[in-house]
């Protein structure tokens, strides 16, 4: 090939590159906020099928369905709305990297729940009765797994004591082990747990294995995943803290309060 073929060659193929860069990089700029808008939506779906309000089939407008909860920042630390907070722009993973909104885990919950810090606060779902009364909690709750930091919603009935469901929407566990926390079979058994006693003092359990139908304890008690303890004690953990003094207790203690002097 003569020095004039080859540098000819050379230039298409450079200049075939640089067009190639170019507009893949255009296509992933466009695109970003269209998936950034998607993986809003994406919540808030979770956030609806958590509290039982996503229709199953046919058409529905997800902003007006998600408008109908009360979306709020929330103090962990007392269980009050955060003043001055607006929860449209609220990102817990933001408020986690400022120190002044950094909440380290105490050490002998470290273990359980798997993760080292969190924010002080954290955004929460309530969907009300024409009444004013709390319908459904819904509170995102994260904690470690065997690989991955897994993150999930957790709804509660108006008696916050009662699972209405456990959505879990992001996680790194392996598909058919952890990841079965995402198989419908083991979802549907969430649906009516009781997480808390009538003095609502956190009585809950994940067993290594399978409830006892109709034991005394049967809504006390969930399956584990099979073959995947690891996960199933992430998962355990996780509820336990966040229902505790460190994550949600504080603002269930308040949502109780509120019910009671409503009557
Ligand atoms: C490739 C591979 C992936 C695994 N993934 C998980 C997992 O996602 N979650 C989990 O708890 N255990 C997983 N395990 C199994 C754990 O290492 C451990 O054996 C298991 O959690 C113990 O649970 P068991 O007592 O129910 O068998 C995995 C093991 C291997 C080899």
């Amino acid at each position: 090939m003569s020095n004039e073929r080859t540098g000819k060659v050379l230039f298409v193929a450079t200049a075939l590159c640089v067009v190639c860069s170019v507009l893949v990089s255009t296509a992933a700029l466009g695109l970003r906020p269209l998936q950034e808008e998607n993986a809003v939506k994406e919540i808030k779906r979770n956030i609806l099928s958590a509290a039982g309000m996503l229709p199953e089939s046919g058409t529905y407008d997800l902003d007006q369905l998600f408008a109908e909860m009360e979306t709020s920042v929330i103090e962990l630390k007392t269980g009050e709305v955060a003043q001055g907070i607006d929860p449209k722009t609220f990102d817990p993973a933001e408020a986690e990297k400022v120190a002044a909104t950094t909440f380290n885990v105490p050490a002998a919950k470290l273990a359980k729940v798997g993760i080292r810090s969190h924010a002080t606060r954290m955004k929460v779902y309530v969907k009300r009765s024409a009444s004013g009364g709390v319908e459904t909690v819904v509170l995102p709750i994260h904690g470690k797994g065997l690989w991955s930091t897994m993150y999930a919603f957790l709804a509660l009935e108006s008696d916050l004591r009662t699972v209405k469901n456990l959505v879990f929407y992001k996680h790194a566990e392996t598909p058919g082990l952890g990841g079965e926390v995402d198989n419908p079979l083991w979802r549907a058994q969430w649906p009516g747990k009781q997480l808390f006693d009538e003095q609502s003092n956190y009585d809950f359990k994940i067993l290594k294995g399978r409830v006892q139908p109709g034991s005394a304890k049967a809504k006390q008690q969930a399956d584990g995943l099979s073959g995947a303890t690891i996960t199933t004690n992430g998962v355990n953990g996780t509820i336990e803290y966040w229902m505790g003094p460190e994550g949600y207790g504080p603002f269930l203690q308040k949502l109780r309060e509120q019910g009671a002097r409503r009557g």
